[in-house]
């Protein structure tokens, strides 16, 4: 084995983050893995390859409550772990944003094995039993060894810079008396996501916001909420919405725009209607000055996953979700003899 290979794991030591000590040091290790992140993708941009840049988004992410832990070897951070702590809809959980997750190459990914081994025994004790992490594509085989499936898929696309400069036939801007012709659509998104195979928990309050959701995104003048009419109605919807800068990330290029919302009308699909929606709506963003387009889907949604990497859509990351077994939390699991 060649002297400058992966030293052997045991060597590190688990300490818990201290921002005073380790913002800077995990700032730096953030930096070095949005280069390699971008020299992949380079439509990422260039922003978070900076320190100063990671240890902004360090600290926002410590004064949201973040919170985890450092590997330290030969007394140097060699990798750090965050998350934060939450509940409700997704249930008790822990969650691990883009940023908050990064280790030395030298050390490689097992860092992150041995931080979430020292840091998810108090989080099962605290009974937070979902564990979410939003892992760059690149990290991916480490999390999926851990346990971790994939539930949603980060990505990007160009906004193609020769693009028709008239909508097709019948695609339009919606406005707020569309509202009745629409509502057959609104909760198509959700019925995809409760449907299986995707499984995903939806509960009464995902659907009883979704009419005043709809009317504000379309009165709202940075957002471009598109409509496809068909003979009997609107048969689809794709809504555009500028990456405001305060959430602009390293997942989000700043002056990209979000494909926030589609669907089209179960009779209406794979006619091409979302295609010609989509399509239309990425050459308006090019026209507002856009190049660059994100979004993200469900990945086991059997619709979305086959048609948005068919629009130009690159996976960039990833939202793992491991929920562990209940019983753990209960009497009969024996943890060690
Ligand atoms: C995803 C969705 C908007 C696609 O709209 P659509 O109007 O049916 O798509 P189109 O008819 O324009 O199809 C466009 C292309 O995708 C293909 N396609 C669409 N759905 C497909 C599927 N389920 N499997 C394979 N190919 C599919 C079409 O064959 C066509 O191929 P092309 O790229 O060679 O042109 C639609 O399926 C839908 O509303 N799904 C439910 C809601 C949802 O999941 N929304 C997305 C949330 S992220």
């Amino acid at each position: 084995m060649p002297s400058s290979s992966v030293r052997p794991i045991a060597a590190l030591t688990i300490e818990l983050f201290r921002p005073a000590d380790h913002l800077g040091p995990a700032a730096e290790l953030l930096a070095a893995r949005h280069r390699r992140v971008a020299r992949l993708e380079p439509a990422l941009g260039g922003r978070f390859a900076v320190p100063e840049e990671c240890r902004a988004l360090l600290e926002q992410a410590w004064e949201d409550g973040a919170r985890g832990a450092v590997a330290v070897r030969d007394g140097a951070v060699a990798g750090y772990l965050l998350a934060r702590s939450g509940e409700g809809q997704r249930g008790r959980h822990c969650w691990t944003q883009s940023h908050h997750a990064a280790y030395s190459p030298a050390a490689g990914p097992a860092v992150l094995h041995r931080l979430y081994a020292a840091l998810s025994a108090d989080w099962l004790a605290d009974g937070r039993l979902h564990h979410y992490v939003v892992a760059p594509s690149a990290d991916l085989p480490l999390w999926l060894t851990l346990g971790f499936p994939h539930e949603q898929v980060h990505a990007i696309a160009d906004v193609p810079a020769t693009a028709p400069t008239a909508a097709p036939d019948g695609v339009r801007k919606a406005v707020p008396t569309d509202m009745d012709a629409l509502e057959p659509l609104l909760g198509l998104i959700n019925e995809a996501h409760a449907a299986p195979p995707v499984f995903a928990f939806t509960d009464q309050p995902m659907w009883d916001v979704l009419r005043s959701g709809h009317l504000e995104l379309m009165n709202d003048p940075a957002v471009a909420y598109w409509v496809c009419e068909g003979q009997d109605g609107i048969d689809g919807f794709v809504v555009m919405r500028p990456v405001p800068r305060e959430e602009a990330s390293i997942l989000k290029p700043e002056g990209s725009v979000e494909l926030l919302l589609a669907a089209t009308a179960p009779h209406a699909r794979g006619t091409g209607v979302g295609r010609r929606l989509t399509e239309w709506a990425l050459a308006d963003a090019a026209q507002r000055g856009h190049t660059l387009c994100v979004t993200d889907w469900r990945a086991a949604n059997p619709f979305s996953s086959v048609f948005w990497p068919r629009r130009g859509f690159r996976p960039v990351a990833y939202r793992l979700h491991r929920m562990l077994d209940p019983r753990l939390m209960g009497p009969e699991h024996v943890a060690g003899v």
